[in-house]
């Protein structure tokens, strides 16, 4: 399954599109299957339906935790880096982590929870998540992890949109010298959610939190109660695993709906090949499991190829900005996987948060969540890596399930700002406007794929009408990533940033949309705009232009109470880094607001603001030029 020179991967790709299914086929033969697939694959991109080994029967846990019992028991699945506060950490067994998820899939048996119930975890960065997850598969049931930093109102959105019966949390979160309340939020939410059942609450702060008879449960004093197994639900290839909440460029976010076996044979493929993992060596990836890079490469991808990952707790600069090269230094990391807005942070803080550490254990550095600009690229490169670690600029989407576009670490000659070529399997074409496919090198255009991949989405949840809208119709007979890229003279990609409404905040995906709804909830806003723009450390910050025609506030009671809106209905990540107030906004004849214009005035870009003949008031031009903020 690993390729080991750049000569076998060209190979392998040649395969892959000559042959996918033949490729695809011996590729799943490396997994636990209850029962094999009668067809590698059964496809239509115009419904559209993607089935992957069809009719196959599996868990993936089975593959997860297992296949490597008993040679793997006392190897480490898991080293959990604590909280500074306790500055401890734990090593978590193969054979620990078996008994965990059994003990807790039995828990929620026991509450009720069958295949194909959905399950909302909303939980701290600390393996309990990860059990959480694997728990949920370990009965067939479906899970949607809610990033912790989300609302009440985001999680109640969420939670109402999948009916899920039962919510995993934990008493609170320790998040730098703070701690959050996750159990007041979710208890909040609750009011609003009527499928919900049960909870159940795993003590990590020792907060005193509310529990309500009958409804909520202690974690800890229930999975004691369970034995430590549980047999494996076995669910069809095409059965959900777990559906994930995005943001798209209109309207609330969408449940994207993974499956289980293709997600299974991507995650495992992907990782091995583009991290080029070794036995026994230490992998960290410092994601969050409320995103989809810690479900593929947290949870699923490094636990199909038996490693050994870090759970971190903690958050980058606390209680310094040397935090991540200390914990390098201390697990010995071979593989340090994180965000360019991490890097670009940690590289403004100074090397002298560096220079303390060891990095000497290094082997590869990865980047993943938006464009890494070549300045952090060779930041990273020069004294992270000491110019001796390959950096993997990973492509992919929520969406995607797993890497699509990546260097093969040690294989493929990386390219600063580049993501490079595409995994084996993975077809990428580039369309202009009309959808026409642009050929040849040193082009750029709309970025699509043309075939499968047995990770990709499959619909969104309750609504398969919006994923085929989304993402298939926007150019016939292709998956539109909603990316802009260009292919340079040697065939290389590079992802420029995304074409639609959606933003890139610190790698978090926001969409314009559901800001602006959210400032609209404050009374005295008539209509918002809101736009991305660069930002030195976030990639992208928030820029937010508003028509506050009558008020009895002051501009600055005005953008706290805009801000508390938006904290309060999506959560603080969302927060605009600017609000600007206007008497109007840039509108055609028909009433749609340029945001193309919009979005030069943030950039800066004041002189070249394109082709205004269409507006229906020039003028308004004139007075947010002035008022730029
Ligand atoms: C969007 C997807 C993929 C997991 C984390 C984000 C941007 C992602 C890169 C990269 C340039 C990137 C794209 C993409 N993006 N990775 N290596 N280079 N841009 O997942 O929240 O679904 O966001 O992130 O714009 O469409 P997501």
């Amino acid at each position: 399954m690993q390729l080991q020179t750049f000569e076998a991967y060209l190979e392998a790709y040649e395969l892959s599109t000559k042959n996918p299914e033949q490729f695809w086929h011996s590729i799943a033969e490396g997994f636990i299957w209850q029962q094999p697939w009668n067809k590698v694959l059964n496809w239509n991109f115009k419904d559209p339906t993607i089935q992957w080994f069809c009719n196959a029967r599996l868990n993936i846990t089975e593959n997860c935790i297992d296949r490597h019992l008993p040679q793997k028991a006392n190897t480490t699945a898991f080293i959990f880096e604590e909280n500074e506060s306790s500055n401890n950490h734990l090593h978590i067994s193969y054979q620990q982590l078996h008994d965990e998820v059994c003990r807790l899939a039995n828990v929620l048996k026991q509450l009720g929870v069958t295949k194909g119930n959905r399950v909302c975890i909303y939980m701290p960065m600390i393996p309990q998540a990860v059990y959480a997850m694997l728990a949920c598969a370990r009965i067939g049931a479906v899970h949607s992890v809610v990033f912790g930093g989300f609302s009440a109102q985001a999680l109640v959105d969420r939670i109402n949109d999948s009916q899920c019966k039962v919510v995993l949390t934990s008493d609170g979160a320790f998040r730098g010298n703070k701690k959050i309340p996750m159990k007041a939020t979710v208890d909040e939410a609750l009011q609003h959610c009527p499928s919900v059942t049960h909870t159940l609450v795993y003590n990590r702060t020792g907060d005193n939190v509310a529990k309500q008879e009958g409804r909520d449960f202690d974690w800890e004093t229930e999975t004691q109660k369970q034995p430590a197994s549980c047999a494996p639900v076995y669910i069809d290839s095409e059965d959900p695993l777990f559906i994930l909440y995005t943001s798209g460029s209109t309207g609330k976010p969408k449940g994207v709906v993974h499956s289980s076996g293709g997600y299974m044979v991507y995650t495992c493929y992907s990782f091995l090949n583009v991290f080029q993992y070794q036995a026994n060596q230490v992998y960290w990836c410092t994601a969050d499991v409320g995103w989809i890079t810690g479900h593929s490469y947290i949870t699923y991808g490094p636990l199909l190829a038996g490693a050994t990952s870090v759970i971190f707790e903690g958050i980058p600069t606390y209680p310094n900005a040397g935090r991540f090269w200390e914990v390098i230094d201390k697990h010995q990391v071979n593989i340090f996987y994180t965000a360019p807005t991490a890097i670009r942070a940690l590289e403004a803080a100074g090397l002298d948060f560096v220079k303390p550490y060891s990095l000497a254990s290094l082997k590869v550095l990865g980047s993943v969540g938006e464009p890494i600009n070549e300045e952090a690229w060779h930041w990273y490169d020069t004294n992270i890596g000491k110019n001796r670690c390959p950096i993997v600029d990973t492509w992919w989407q929520t969406e995607t399930g797993g890497i699509l576009i990546s260097p093969l670490a040690g294989l493929t000659k990386t390219k600063p700002g580049f993501a490079t070529l595409p995994l084996p399997g993975i077809q990428p074409v580039l369309v202009n406007d009309k959808g026409e496919e642009i050929e040849g090198n040193n082009v750029e255009g709309n970025l699509c794929i043309r075939f499968p991949w047995p990770s990709m989405i499959r619909t969104t949840f309750g609504d398969h009408e919006r994923c085929r809208h989304n993402y298939f119709a926007t150019y016939t007979n292709l998956y539109f990533t909603g990316d802009g890229c260009k292919r340079d003279e040697e065939g290389y990609y590079r992802i420029t940033g995304r074409v639609d409404d959606v933003m890139n905040i610190s790698g978090h995906r926001i969409g314009t949309a559901e800001v602006e709804s959210a400032i609209d909830e404050h009374e005295d806003v008539v209509e918002c705009a809101v736009v991305g723009y660069p930002h030195d450390i976030k990639g992208q910050g928030i820029y937010a232009y508003c028509i506050v025609p009558h008020t009895t506030k002051t501009e600055a009671e005005l953008r706290q109470e805009i801000l508390n809106s938006v904290t309060q209905l999506i959560g603080a990540i969302a927060k605009p880094d600017k609000i600007q107030f206007v008497k109007g906004l840039p509108k055609t004849r028909s009433g749609k607001i340029m945001r193309r214009i919009l979005r030069k005035i943030a950039e800066g870009e004041l002189s070249n603001l394109g082709d205004t003949s269409t507006l229906l008031d020039p003028t308004v031009i004139e007075e947010i030029v002035t008022g730029k903020l």
